[in-house]
Formats: structure tokens, C-alpha cells, sequence
């Protein structure tokens, strides 16, 4: 039986790359040493780490004049770097608020600075992206953060704000490497590897490099953007082996065709996995506006609660892993990013049929 499994990170990689990973593992391309065992100031892995840059730089068609950070603390240590690095003398910024990482995003935000929050989606319970023209912004705000893709609601916007001069700034923890992108809109995009990179421990950021250097007086040196984009993030010794593995999954890109060809395989899926989900005539049911539906995060109902557990063990006996839904909203999430193959959306489809059929 194949397995397919879609958790919402950490989350599957490509096959390829971990059996590239398994043969390389105890002998680095006849070095004798593992990559987890080489010194990061060696030639052999400064090697590695050049190469997963230039492939990022090449794959995302990142501008020079943005940097290229490989850093740890996750995704949530970027909810305090953001305003401590960006709000360089300003009062606020702005934060768009769709759900449950944005809201993470902004409690952290307002331990620095004021925070106005432009916008937010609760009057329907977190299920879609709001239109751009009732933002309410500040002209002056340091910056505006938005969340593209929330992975726990699976409401993605399908279009970049216009922000002017105010530096935009995205949490792509879970949409990124998934659709093509104009790098320069941005002032700072940032993800934790472990949805579309590679395994948890490194974190992604890409940032304009007029908004590095600006920091207040007393920030911690390792929280201060300019430390690592001085030092090629090798300040301190870096997560060589998550660096290595995220250099592994965008060489896989490369040779598959890159992000244009991602993006049309992503668009297929999730046209499959909603297809089947509205086809089933209230059976099963996704709360997110059809506009906004995300391509990487499916979550949706059965419209028999009672039945859940029962869904999810048959979904694993048929080796479909990890689709329980988020503690907070419940119910199931597919997540289906880079590494999840068309076949296995197809088994969930098939399934889900099945069971519908059984329990309908
Ligand atoms: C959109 C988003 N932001 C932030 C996070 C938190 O990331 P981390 O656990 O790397 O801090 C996640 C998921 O884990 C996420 O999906």
C-alpha cells in the first residue's frame, strides 16, 4: 500500500530527495564524512550552503538586492524579529488579521511597538481574505504584515497588496515555493522550512537590504538581521543539516520544472480535492469562501461529526496519514504542498467517495 501523508508540517518531502539523503548520509559525495558531521567553516559545506542559496535565488528569481538568511527560532521568532528589526523609529505598523498565525503574529508585534490592525475576517468566522479597499492603514505605518496563506483556517490570498512605500511584509510559512512571485513586491518574506523546504530547525528569510541595520540600542546581537546578513548566516554554527536537506528539495524543484510547474500541479490538486468535496452534495464541507480557498491547507467537515474518528481510521487503514483537523477548529485538513503527488489526492478522493457512499 502507498502512503501519503498530509500533515500540516512538519510535512512529506519529496521521495527523492530523502533517498538521495539516505545514500549520502553516512559519506557526503565520498568526503568520509556526513554532512551532519562536517565543519560549517569547511569547504565541503560551504559548498552546500552557497549552492542552496544560489538554487533559492535562481528558483524564486530573488532581486540581489535582497538577503538570503537561513535562520533557527522558526517561523514564531520572526513574529518578534519583524518589529524589533523593521519598525526602525516608527510608532506602528500594520497588521492584516485572517486567522490564527496572524493573530500569533500581532500579540507578539505589540511587545515592541503599536500595532493597528487594518483589517480582520471575524465576522465570518476566519473564513476568507478581506478586499483590499476596507484596509484601513496608516500611510505611516513601518510596515504591513499579512499572513498569504493560513494554514489552519486554509483561507490564501490569491493576490499581493499594493502597499506603496510602506514595506510589505509576509508570513509564507505555508505557501512558499508553491506559485510564482514577484520577490521585489516585498519588503520581507519569511517561512519555517517545515511545509515546503525541508525539516523543521531552519527558517527562511528573504530581506530588502535598505531595511537591515536599524535596530534599537540593546538588541540581542542574534536577533538583529544585519548579524546574520553580515556573516552569510554562519554568525554561529547554522542548522547545517536542515540547510542541506532544504538544498536537496530546491535542486528537486529545479529538475521538476521549477515553481511555474509546482504551481500548475498545486492548482491541479486542489481543483481535484475541492471538485470532490462540493461534488458530494453536503457530505463533506469546506467553510472557506471559494475565492480564497488555499491550494497547500484543504480543511473540511463531514456533516456528521460523530463520524470523524471513524473517517480517520479508515482513511489510515487505506495509508492516508495525518488529516485530522486543527485541535482549534476540528473537523479534517488535507495539506498538500509541493512534495504530496497528484495519485495521492486521488486516493483521498477515491476514498472519500467510498466512504460517503458507506456512511451517506
Ligand atoms: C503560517 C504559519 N506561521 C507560523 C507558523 C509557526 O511556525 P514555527 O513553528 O516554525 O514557529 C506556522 C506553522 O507552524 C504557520 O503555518
Amino acid at each position: 500500500m502507498t502512503i501519503y501523508n498530509f500533515s500540516a508540517g512538519p510535512a512529506v518531502l519529496p521521495k527523492d530527495v530523502l533517498l538521495q539523503a539516505q545514500a549520502e548520509l553516512a559519506d557526503w559525495q565520498g568526503s568520509g564524512m556526513s554532512v551532519m558531521e562536517m565543519s560549517h567553516r569547511g569547504k565541503e559545506y560551504m559548498g552546500i550552503h552557497a549552492q542552496a542559496e544560489a538554487d533559492l535565488r535562481e528558483l524564486m528569481g530573488i532581486p540581489a538586492n535582497y538577503k538570503v538568511l537561513f535562520l533557527q527560532g522558526g517561523a514564531h521568532l520572526q513574529f518578534s524579529m519583524i518589529p524589533l528589526n523593521l519598525l526602525r523609529g516608527k510608532a506602528s505598523a500594520d497588521y492584516v488579521n485572517t486567522g490564527e498565525w496572524s493573530k500569533k503574529a500581532i500579540g507578539e508585534a505589540k511587545k515592541f511597538g503599536g500595532v493597528n490592525v487594518v483589517v480582520d475576517n471575524k465576522d465570518k468566522n476566519c473564513s476568507y481574505v478581506p478586499a483590499f479597499d476596507t484596509w484601513q492603514r496608516d500611510p505611516n505605518a513601518a510596515y504591513l504584515h499579512y499572513t498569504p496563506n493560513e494554514t489552519i483556517g486554509g483561507v490564501e490570498f490569491n493576490w499581493i497588496p499594493e502597499t506603496g512605500d510602506v514595506p510589505l511584509v509576509a508570513d509564507m510559512s505555508s505557501n512558499i515555493l508553491s506559485r510564482m512571485l514577484d520577490v521585489s513586491k516585498f519588503g520581507l518574506i519569511y517561512a519555517g522550512a517545515q511545509k515546503n523546504i525541508g525539516p523543521a530547525g531552519v527558517t527562511l528569510v528573504i530581506v530588502r537590504d535598505d531595511l537591515i541595520g536599524q535596530v534599537p540600542t540593546g538588541t540581542p546581537t542574534m536577533l538583529d538581521y544585519k548579524t546574520h546578513a553580515d556573516n552569510e548566516s554562519m554568525y554561529n554554527t547554522p542548522p547545517t543539516y536542515g540547510i542541506y536537506m532544504a538544498g536537496l528539495v530546491f535542486q528537486w524543484l529545479k529538475k521538476n520544472g521549477g515553481i511555474a510547474a509546482m504551481e500548475q500541479a498545486n492548482i491541479a490538486k486542489a481543483d481535484l480535492l475541492y471538485g470532490a468535496i462540493d461534488a458530494s452534495n453536503g457530505f463533506y464541507n469546506c467553510p472557506v469562501n471559494l475565492a480564497d480557498r488555499s491550494r497547500m491547507n484543504v480543511p473540511f467537515t463531514l456533516k456528521d461529526a460523530a463520524l470523524d474518528s471513524e473517517f480517520l481510521k479508515q482513511a489510515d487503514q487505506h495509508g492516508l496519514l495525518q488529516l485530522k483537523g486543527h485541535r482549534s477548529v476540528g473537523g479534517m485538513r488535507a495539506s498538500i504542498y509541493n512534495a504530496m503527488p497528484l495519485a495521492g489526492v486521488q486516493a483521498l478522493v477515491d476514498f472519500m467517495s467510498q466512504f460517503a457512499k458507506r456512511h451517506g
